[in-house]
């Protein structure tokens, strides 16, 4: 089977053909960093009509591509929420016309179970039972892995998710947008002795995050200081020490709690090498094994909702392979990842 996947949620157009017995054969990706970074933040108004601008032209590429040409896909999958409404309507739409044309079924994907199972496209995946952390910019769980399908809630953020934790707190520093990637080069050079900026949530029990403080005290930290370019440097070492200690602290307890030797870390701030050292020297300690996508399928990208899509599919029965068929489709905005059947 050979499915589209369509990703449109935020503010980056992927799209990607999964093969079921070839794997993963092309994927593309038209970022809109340009279009947002002079506003510092996300504008969903410019993003869904980015999405509008970008869609086609990728399906196109990504259909005609040289290796692997491709007429007609044989199923299409498309992020179906959470996310920003008008950005989602634009892939949703796209991809439920296309299906229609072309007489072929097509599913809404949870974003965050792409992101999940974003590590499946690796050449080493992980064997469910696992623990997950999910840190992107509008998300921040963990989630116990019994199987593909079946998630259990661990722990959630209560305020910010780590990656808005981490693009507030750039530009409060005057980084540009993305800031998650932009604090971890400014950190590069930044002093461990300087500041020390708490952990928190983690000198009490349980598995949920606040990250909003930290973004107050990179905020008071940076009106104590004069904000030159090596104290710029030092708060976001500090800040980005925080939280990868934060995510690490949780991730440990997530595995004694459940009992489970495999981690997976995805979404956005996962690409954060930082993050990646701490999660590393952990399972290390605990005799666990961590999988990670590769960089690129950290960050949203088509490639994962066509391997969610395809893992769906392979799962319906017959009365729902027809409802894939239907004209009618939903977006949602908001979507709790646990009310996945
Ligand atoms: O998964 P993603 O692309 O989009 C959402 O689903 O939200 O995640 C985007 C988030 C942004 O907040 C961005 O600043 C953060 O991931 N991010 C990073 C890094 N790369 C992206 N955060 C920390 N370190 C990075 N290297
Ligand atoms: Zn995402």
């Amino acid at each position: 089977m050979r499915v589209l996947g369509i990703e449109s949620s935020c503010d980056d157009t992927g799209v990607a053909l999964y093969d079921s017995q070839l794997g993963l054969l092309v994927h593309r990706l038209a970022s809109q960093i340009d279009t947002h970074q002079k506003y510092g933040g996300v504008v969903p108004e410019l993003a869904a009509r980015d999405h509008i601008r970008s869609i086609i032209p990728l399906i196109d590429s990504v259909l005609n591509n040289a290796e692997h040409p491709t007429k007609k896909p044989d199923a299409i999958a498309y992020t179906a929420g959470p996310g920003l409404a008008g950005a989602l309507l634009v892939g949703a739409s796209v991809g439920k016309s296309l299906a229609m044309a072309w007489d072929i079924p097509s599913i809404g994907v949870h974003h965050m179970e792409g992101h999940l199972l974003a590590p499946m496209l690796e050449a080493d995946t992980p064997e469910p039972p696992f623990v997950a952390l999910l840190v992107s910019g509008g998300h921040t769980m963990l989630v116990d892995v019994e199987k593909i399908g079946r998630y259990t809630v661990l722990g959630q953020t209560l305020d910010d998710a780590a990656g808005e934790a981490f693009d507030k707190t750039a530009k409060l520093l005057g980084l540009p947008y993305p800031g998650g990637p932009a604090i971890a080069i400014a950190a590069l050079n930044g002093s461990a002795e300087r500041f020390h900026f708490p952990r928190p949530m983690t000198n009490r029990p349980g598995l949920d995050f606040s990250f909003s403080g930290l973004k107050t005290f990179a905020r008071t930290t940076a009106q104590e200081n004069q904000l030159d370019k090596q104290t710029i440097a030092d708060i976001a070492y500090a800040f980005e020490d925080a939280v990868a200690d934060t995510l690490a602290i949780k991730c440990k307890r997530a595995l004694q709690k459940t009992g489970h030797k495999r981690l997976v870390i995805a979404g956005g701030v996962g690409a954060n090498r930082r993050l990646r050292e701490k999660i590393d020297a952990l399972v290390n300690s605990l005799n666990a094994k961590a999988y990670y996508p590769r960089i690129e399928f950290c960050t949203d990208n088509g490639a994962m909702i066509a391997y969610a899509g395809y893992c769906r599919l392979r799962a319906m029965g017959t009365n729902e392979t027809r409802d894939a068929k239907s004209l009618a489709f939903n977006i949602q905005a908001r979507w709790p990842l646990d009310s996945l059947k």
